[in-house]
């Protein structure tokens, strides 16, 4: 059987992998509304990635025995300045999912969870690649500044995700 924390804090973290879902959907909603097709793209795969991610830890806690608990995920907000505004929050939100993470695996140590620790290896690793493409997006449009060309370019790109 997995400890109770633990079933509680998987419990937790599909609510907030839906709710990244969520969030990542109402931006590429945001996104297709003003016509930035690459971006609204990148952000709807984004959307779907962080659905698997909620079907993992399902998964999960079904294999080791425990119950899930499906709470209604909160609605996350529909209206940003602009582009590098939504990116900077991926980013943001990813750094506090990572501190999730962390705190499952801190749990999962303290007690001799080993089966969760396992599990949750797959997560530290995916966070760091999550952070770092998100980072990397909110450097390039720190470069580009205010030039249009440029965040048109960046689009086409991210279109190709
Ligand atoms: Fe599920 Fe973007 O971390």
């Amino acid at each position: 059987m997995i400890p109770t924390k633990m079933e509680d804090l998987i419990n937790a973290q599909i609510n907030a992998e839906m709710y990244s879902s969520y969030l990542y959907l109402s931006m590429s909603a945001w996104c297709s509304d003003k016509t930035w097709n690459g971006f609204a793209h990148w952000l709807r795969l984004q959307a779907q990635e962080e659905l698997a991610h909620a079907m993992k830890f399902y998964d999960y806690l079904n294999e080791r025995g425990g119950t899930i608990k499906l709470a209604a995920i909160a609605a996350p907000k529909a209206d940003w300045k602009d582009i590098p505004a939504i990116f900077r929050e991926v980013y943001a939100h990813e750094q506090k999912v990572t501190g999730m993470i962390n705190a499952m695996m801190a749990e999962a140590i303290k007690q001799k969870d080993y089966a969760s620790e396992i599990m949750l290896q797959w997560f530290v690793t995916e966070q760091v690649e999550e952070e770092a493409n998100a980072s990397e997006i909110v450097a390039t449009l720190e470069k580009i500044g205010p030039a249009t060309g440029g965040l048109y370019h960046l689009d086409q790109q991210l279109g190709k995700r």
